[in-house]
């Protein structure tokens, strides 16, 4: 019982517009075009900017302990923005058979995703942890703050949930728990989180 007290007042938005973008996209190993109304916004908007979102994060985004992290408005906040809804899209694609061999490749290697974001509903300075390991607890390097998160590649299993952890700026950032989000969690969710500075994904 004691970690199924979801944070209070954790919104979820489903983004009305996640399957709305104006362009036909073409992937760049694939050549039939996919529907554009299949196109989750921020990939429309990275594959506008020449971002492949099935490759490696641009080289504009700064590596961390763990992570990578990028300002708005740089190729790789536009990769990492996209990673989000990646998922949810690649199910999309699955159906009509047009998965691309790249996004078969990314996922033999890619768990799960966790994307934190200095800004609400998914907006600001973004981080991005591939695979995190459970019962590790993770921070950004700065004296940054998170206001919202999202998961992608998969999303929380029933048996799994994430800690939010807090602490002071140049002290232990994940001192105090505040709340978690638990597993399962639906696809293409950004969820608004209470101020945080630390994360540690676990299992019941
Ligand atoms: C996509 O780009 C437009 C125009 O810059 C912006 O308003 C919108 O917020 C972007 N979408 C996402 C999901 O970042």
């Amino acid at each position: 019982m004691h970690f199924s007290t979801a944070i209070s007042g954790a919104v979820a938005l489903f983004s009305i517009s996640v399957f709305a973008a104006p362009n036909e996209l073409t992937p760049r190993e694939n050549p039939v075009a996919i529907p554009a109304k299949l196109v989750p916004e921020s990939i429309a908007n990275a594959t506008a900017l020449g971002v492949d979102v099935w490759g490696p994060i641009p080289d504009d985004a700064t590596e961390g302990d763990g992570y990578y992290t990028a300002e708005p408005g740089t190729l790789g906040w536009a990769w990492i923005r996209a990673q989000q809804d990646l998922g949810e899209y690649e199910k999309e694609l699955e159906t009509r058979g047009l998965l691309p061999t790249a996004a078969i490749e990314k996922r033999q290697s890619t768990s799960i995703i966790v994307n934190t974001y200095s800004g609400d509903w998914c907006t600001g300075t973004a981080w991005h942890f591939t695979n995190p390991a459970y019962n590790s607890r993770w921070v950004p390097i700065e004296n940054a703050f998170w206001f919202s998160i999202g998961f992608s590649s998969r999303t929380l299993r029933a048996n799994e949930y994430v800690q939010l952890r807090r602490g002071p700026f140049n002290g232990d950032r994940c001192t105090t728990w505040h709340g978690s989000i638990n597993g399962p969690t639906s696809p293409g969710t950004c969820w608004q989180i209470a101020s945080t500075t630390c994360f540690e994904l676990k299992q019941n």
